[in-house]
């Protein structure tokens, strides 16, 4: 999919404002993709993922277009390849489990459920948001954890204590170094091998470079339409 150029431009020109720079993070990571075929390329994610493609976009159009609850900023809402990419590793991976951190207006959350709905699976979402509850009243395959903003860091640690390993972790929520730092090595933790972690807004802060430079030999970050994504597998 082509984006329209000046989203590119505006992206390389401001980035994220109190984050690092893009030259920066790409020189931490192993791969800079533009697209998600390039990650298919890399064996980051399997080839099976592409018949998905088209539909990760429908189902992310129609939750745009259903949104109208809006419980914060549209601004915040995932964009359309980050949606794919969640979309399409559930159905070609049949993953069972996966945790969230980040709901928002439910953008990502609304396309990962509607994919789990296929595969038998269940999602772990959180946030500090207590309008974000009401958002999928009918889904069963749906476990929303509203945490206390002073408490959180525990709070998180403590319910994915109870939670089993996990297939999928995707990171949505605080954007600042601690809460990053704190939040990729909990779900490095908490993964299965093999399983993957992704990013929004991976250049928010040096937590992601950090950790794919560290702990990692395989990670990407990929470019979103207004956003950057990072995804690394957990190896064993
Ligand atoms: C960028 S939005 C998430 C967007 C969402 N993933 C989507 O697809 O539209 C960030 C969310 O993180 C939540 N948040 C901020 N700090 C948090 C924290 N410490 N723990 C959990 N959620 C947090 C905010 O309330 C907000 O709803």
């Amino acid at each position: 999919m082509r984006y329209p150029l000046f989203d590119r431009l505006e992206l390389l020109k401001i980035g994220y404002a109190k984050g690092v720079s893009l030259s920066w993070l790409s020189q931490q990571n192993n791969f800079f993709a533009m697209n998600l075929r390039e990650l298919i390329d890399q064996k980051l994610i399997p080839n099976t993922c592409e018949k998905y493609f088209d539909e990760g976009f429908s189902v992310w159009e129609q939750q745009v277009a259903l949104n109208n609850k809006k419980i914060a900023s549209e601004r915040w809402n995932s964009e359309a390849m980050l949606c794919q990419l969640i979309y399409s590793l559930i159905r070609a991976k049949e993953l069972k489990l996966v945790v969230e951190t980040g709901v928002a207006n439910g953008i990502s959350t609304g396309v990962a459920l509607s994919a789990l709905d296929h595969t038998g699976g269940v999602l772990h979402s959180f946030d500090v948001l207590a309008g974000c509850a009401e958002l999928f009243p009918n889904a069963k395959n749906w476990h929303f954890h509203l945490l206390n903003l002073k408490k959180a860091p525990d709070e998180l640690a403590d319910t994915v204590k109870n939670i089993p390993e996990t297939d999928l972790w995707i990171h949505d929520a605080d954007h600042g170094t601690t809460w990053q730092r704190m939040e990729f090595a909990l779900a490095t933790q908490k993964l299965k091998v093999g399983g993957l972690l992704i990013s929004d807004d991976a250049d928010a802060s040096p937590a992601w470079g950090e950790m794919s430079k560290k702990l990692t030999h395989q990670s990407a970050i990929l470019l979103d339409r207004r956003k950057i994504i990072g995804i690394t597998p957990k190896l064993g």
